[in-house]
């Protein structure tokens, strides 16, 4: 009787411990608005991994669907790892930093480039992005904005034509020059602005992925549509963080 009653008590006990441990992260699907540690590009052996969405497929809905995200991260990101870990398997860049590599990117192979470029980016558009979030910008960000741009909406503006210009596929950037300004730029395909091949260099604050498997599903031909609701999802506490880091 005695052990019956022990074995009850640790059941009891152990339930009990492992609802206190769901709570925090149900508070957190609650707000994810909050800047949260990076997300992991690798695995502890060195191994390009598919890093875990921050928040559920559906936070961001209405503006982006629940199977858009289902599939863009699932599929399409999960396509860019493991094509990444096959072009380097057993060459000097299982070894090397990514950024090392985007730095001299003309001097490898284009697979490293498509699929390196897509594991960074995918993982950068995940973290500014966020539920309850949109709105504007604060503090130095904002006024780093009005004074380069003239104004928020100005801002926008330039940031949205980039996206909704880029001819086929690719991404629209808000960067840190190497003046520590701020500039709107785009780039093709999975290139990004730490590739010597960018037109225009610098560290990405913010980007969105035009990309038609960002949007297609929802918003069919109508780019200009997913650019402007892009906006109800931006994560500005992360973009701020970044801007903040790149102008230190
Ligand atoms: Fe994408």
């Amino acid at each position: 009787m005695k052990r019956i009653y022990k074995i009850m008590m640790v059941a009891m006990v152990s339930a009990f411990a492992f609802a206190a441990c769901q709570q925090p992260a149900n508070q957190n699907e609650t707000n994810n608005n909050q800047t949260k540690e990076p997300l992991a590009m690798k695995d502890q052996n060195g191994k390009y991994v598919l890093p875990e969405l921050p928040y559920a497929h559906d936070a961001l809905e209405p503006y982006i669907d629940k199977m858009t995200m289902e599939i863009h991260h699932g599929k399409h990101h999960q396509a860019y790892v493991t094509n990444l870990n096959n072009a380097i398997s057993g060459t000097e860049m299982e070894n090397m930093d990514l950024m090392d590599i985007f730095k001299n990117m003309s001097q490898y192979p284009v697979a490293v480039r498509n699929n390196g470029g897509g594991h960074w980016n995918h993982t950068f558009f995940w973290e500014i992005m966020g539920s309850n979030a949109g709105g504007k910008p604060s503090g130095k960000l904002l006024s780093a904005i009005e004074k380069r741009f003239e104004s928020f909406d100005k801002f926008k503006e330039e940031f949205s034509k980039a996206g909704a210009t880029r001819f086929g596929s690719g991404w629209a950037w808000l960067i840190v020059d190497s003046n520590g300004e701020l500039q709107v730029s785009s780039t093709p395909n999975q290139d990004n602005p730490f590739m010597d091949v960018a037109d225009i260099k610098g560290l990405p604050v913010l980007g969105v992925d035009v990309w038609e498997h960002a949007y297609y599903l929802k918003y069919q031909n109508r780019r200009p549509e997913y650019l402007e609701n892009f906006w109800s999802v931006v994560n500005w506490n992360e973009v701020a963080r970044r801007y903040e880091e790149a102008v230190k």
